[in-house]
Formats: structure tokens, sequence, C-alpha cells
């Protein structure tokens, strides 16, 4: 497969950056998306020019770390994978792809397609724990909780803390990432002892960092590589009546 690619390329936060056309010749469909990136990579190290910065890790689906925006989709075509789980068989040979960074007031970039996502770890910070001395590990059934319980709280568990919600949403909202934290351990005994403060401190942090509000238009489920529902959000923000109730 020929393919061009259209990348952003920013040597730092106050760079302007602009989009850079390169034309990689030996892609092959089986080929992931990252795995094309190194190609470039490889092409543009042999002619001594700087590779293109981009974030990953885990190349499974799991960490988070991908944050491509691919043809104007948070993540790239495919619904319910992440950037490292698209493969160059999702193209066709010819194609002219657009690669940035997610845009968002909170996320600046660092370099290229790297953008600093700490915001959404000073969110988790602020409350998305149980701080509780567990002693020894408990025994798997010792707290019951009913299945739909569970897998509602497995659900909202399985975020990987990418960002591409924040990505997605015209106001750069972060509700559905504070929602699957706030919901995963409000929905568990285990959670419900600091509920009230934190829903309180990570909407809180969420707002300090400088996300919008949530805009309704569940463009962040659409484009959330694991699928996490609004319906979380709508958790979180009753938690978050309640809280201010108390
Ligand atoms: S809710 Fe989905 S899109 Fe948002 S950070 Fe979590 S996994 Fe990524
Ligand atoms: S590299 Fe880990 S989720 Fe994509």
């Amino acid at each position: 497969m020929r393919v061009t690619l259209k990348i952003w390329r920013q040597k730092g936060r106050q760079d302007k950056g602009a989009l850079v056309a390169y034309k990689l010749n030996n892609v092959t469909p089986d080929m992931s998306f990252l795995e094309m990136l190194d190609l470039l990579n490889l092409e543009l190290a042999r002619k001594g020019e700087d590779v293109v910065a981009f974030d990953h890790d885990c190349r499974e689906g799991i960490c988070g770390s991908c944050s491509s925006y691919i043809n104007g989709r948070a993540h790239g075509p495919l619904r319910g994978v992440a950037a490292c789980q698209l493969h160059m068989r999702s193209f066709k040979d010819g194609d002219t792809i657009v690669v940035e960074p997610w845009r968002a007031k909170a996320f600046h970039v660092i370099k290229d397609m790297v953008v600093d996502r700490t915001p959404l770890d000073r969110i988790i910070q602020a409350g998305g724990y149980v701080s509780v001395k567990t002693g020894g590990t408990p025994d798997g059934n010792a707290i019951p909780v009913p299945k739909p319980i569970a897998e509602e709280a497995f659900e909202a568990a399985a975020c990987i803390g990418c960002g591409a919600c924040v990505a997605a949403c015209k106001n750069a909202s972060a509700m559905l990432f504070v929602a699957a934290k706030v919901s995963q351990l409000a929905l568990l005994p285990q959670g419900r002892a600091e509920a009230r403060d934190r829903v309180l401190n990570m909407v809180a942090q969420m707002d300090k960092e400088g996300f919008g509000a949530c805009s309704n238009t569940y463009a962040c489920e659409a484009e959330c590589p694991k699928q996490v529902s609004v319906s979380h959000i709508a958790r979180m923000n009753r938690e978050l009546i309640k809280a201010k109730l108390a």
C-alpha cells in the first residue's frame, strides 16, 4: 500500500505547528497504525530528519497512551478501539491520512502528537481512589455485590484514561472520564464511604483544569475506545447533587 500522511508537526508549546505531508510506499494491510508510524520514523531517521513524537506503550488497548486524531476521528475510523488497535487494512491504497494530536484547552502540545494529559492524573489524585488501610487481601466474595451492579462498575472501570472523550467533545469536556472514575467507585460498597468527598473534589479539580461543560452531544461515548456509556455522567450528576445537599 502507498499512503500520504499529513501529520501535525509542532516543536513545543510555543511553536505554531503545521501539517506536514509524507509519502510512505511500503505499508502492508496487516501493519498496525502505530507500526506504520514506526516505519515513517525509520525512514525519517535514515534521512537524518527529526522523527515524529507520538505516545504509545502497551499497543493493545490497555494503557490509554496512544492518542491520535485520525482523519477527524479520535482513535480513527473504527468504533471501540484505541489507535494502537487500528490496522492499515482499514484504509485504502492511495489514501491520504490526516493525523493530529488531541486538541483541548486543558491539554497543551508537548511535541507533535504528544499532549500533556497530566490534568487527568490530577483529577484522579483529587479522589479517584479508596483510601482505607486494606490489610491482607480479602476473599473475593467477602463483600457480596449484585452481579448487575458489579458489571456496571466493571464497565466504568474499563476507562483507560486516554482522553479521547475530551478530544471528541466540542466543549473539550472531561465529563465521561470523570464520570467513569466516580461511577466505578460509587457503585461498589468499598467506594461508598468516601463517595461524597470524592465527587466534590474530582469535579472541582476537573473545573480547575479548564475542561468545558458537557455538550450533551454524546460524541464522547461514540469515540470512547472502551465504549463507556454516558449513563455514568448521569450517575455522577446524581452523586454531585446528593453530595451538595448532604
Ligand atoms: S471515558 Fe473512554 S474516551 Fe474517555 S478517557 Fe476513558 S477510555 Fe478514554
Ligand atoms: S498504546 Fe496502550 S492503549 Fe494504545
